[in-house]
């Protein structure tokens, strides 16, 4: 019977074929230790000497790092694995020889294993960070589809900047001027006027020299889109979804967080409701900490949200920031108009921002005069002003940053190993 290894549990004392690479290999005298993998795990398959044919025997002493083979055998339990199985291999054949795989078994520096990115995501760890990366996508389908969200798909090519112009990726557009997407938000603004509550997930670019372990120039974002939802309602569904994406990778991840090595705890103790914070009070708070030089007006760097976090076993909200250090489409507190119904999920343990979120201005009066102070005028967003001009409500939004969640939840140090083909300042290659 022809099965792959996520499925072995299935087949407990029989026999099985499952096509597979050689991860790695132990032999003695008498018995060969095979580590094998084929995307869906890792099982150790044991050939021993006194039970198979010479030649088998010799095959399998012989098997080098990343040799493609059907493997047959019998699948029993195995305690010490924390897979729980392995196989008693009776067979070999092997599909083609892996000659000096570059990436062996001992220790490789980084851009090492940078230039070897197509090679290395089969290793066991990338494996393990990839398929939570996959599990928060699923978990995110789920949770939105049970929330009657839909999903809506804005363009990647666009005529308007969403975020900061200086970050833009430019290219040409036949004769006109383009943009690579830097957020879907402005056109998923369009669609929550249209079916109510949406979502989108999908590639942004970001122009930015920032080399960061929390900056990728290409990153994948979920942007939800709420009609007739206010800034405190959007903090809870925003609280829900993190606890969500926490809670499915802990339960449908265990074996990854353990190849990992992640602190369990940690994750666990995700669950709403988070605490929240004015951008006034982490102020103060930062100036309690020893950063005494820091204004208010000052936009917040990686080691100040560091330091508020530090002060939490949860993600924080920091809500009611300055207007002017945040963008133009967000409304301003009707109490006190100089800070914006927004806020910025901070996740624990160093990982930083994870969500960028506000109520929308929806008076069309005040979304013109915010289009003169930034310069925004023209053509180009037209339609976005249209959007108050016909039935406008109350909305509010927010992204999530998928990698810098990966990275969170796996407990690995940078983003460059939570996206297959990253995307940095100083790499377009693998
Ligand atoms: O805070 P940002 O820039 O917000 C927006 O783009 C809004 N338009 C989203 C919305 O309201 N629909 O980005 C949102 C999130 C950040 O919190 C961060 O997690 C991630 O996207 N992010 C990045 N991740 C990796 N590399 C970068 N260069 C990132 N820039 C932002
Ligand atoms: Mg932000």
């Amino acid at each position: 019977m022809k099965t792959t290894i996520n499925q072995v549990d299935k087949y407990l004392d029989q026999e099985v074929r499952i096509g597979a690479w050689l991860a790695n290999k132990r032999s003695s005298g008498k018995i060969a230790f095979l580590q094998l993998r084929d995307g869906t795990g890792f099982i150790q398959g044991v050939v021993v000497k006194s039970d198979v044919d010479e030649e088998t025997f010799t095959k399998a002493k012989a098997l080098t790092q990343e040799t493609s083979v059907y493997v047959t055998g019998t699948i029993v339990e195995d305690t010490r694995s924390p897979f729980g199985y392995e196989m008693q291999v009776k067979q070999l054949d092997i599909i083609d020889e892996s000659v000096d795989f570059p990436i062996t078994p001992k220790e490789h520096g980084t851009e090492f294993l940078m230039d070897h990115r197509h090679l290395w995501l089969r290793s066991k760890r990338q494996h393990a960070v990839m398929k939570i990366r996959n599990e928060i996508i699923r978990a995110t389908y789920q949770f939105f589809s049970d929330e009657g969200f839909i999903k809506i798909d804005p363009p990647i090519l666009t005529g308007s900047a969403a975020e900061g112009t200086t970050e833009l990726f430019h290219t040409k557009y036949f004769d006109e001027e383009a943009y690579l997407s830097q957020s879907g938000q402005l056109y998923m603004e369009a669609a929550a006027m249209a079916f109510g509550k949406v979502f989108s997930f999908g590639p942004t670019f970001r122009a930015e020299k920032s080399k960061t372990r929390r900056h990728l120039i290409e990153f994948w974002m979920i942007e939800p889109e709420m009609a007739f939802v206010e800034h405190e309602e959007s903090l809870v569904i925003q609280e829900n979804y993190v606890s969500y994406l926490a809670q499915s990778v802990l339960k449908n991840c265990s074996l990854e967080l353990n190849t990992l090595d992640r602190d369990i705890d940690k994750l666990a103790n995700v669950t709403a409701p988070f605490p929240r914070i004015t951008y006034d009070q982490a102020i103060d708070l930062l100036k309690e900490k020893g950063f005494n030089d820091i204004q208010w007006g000052e936009d917040f760097g990686a080691p100040h949200e560091t330091a508020i976090a530090e002060s939490f076993d949860k993600p924080v909200f920091i809500t009611h920031y300055p207007a002017n250090i945040k963008a133009f489409y967000m409304k301003p507190d009707p109490k006190r108009p100089e800070v914006v119904l927004c806020a910025d999920l901070i996740a624990p343990e160093g990982y930083g921002e994870i969500i960028g979120g506000s109520q929308r201005i929806d008076d069309l009066a005040l979304m013109k005069q915010r289009y003169q102070e930034h310069g925004l005028a023209g053509d180009a967003y037209q339609w976005y002003l249209e959007l108050r001009q016909y039935g406008s409500v109350p909305h509010s939004g927010f992204g999530l940053g998928l990698e810098r969640t990966v990275a969170w939840f796996a407990g690995v140090e940078h983003v460059r190993e939570t996206i297959p083909f990253p995307r940095l300042l100083n790499r377009l290659y693998p």
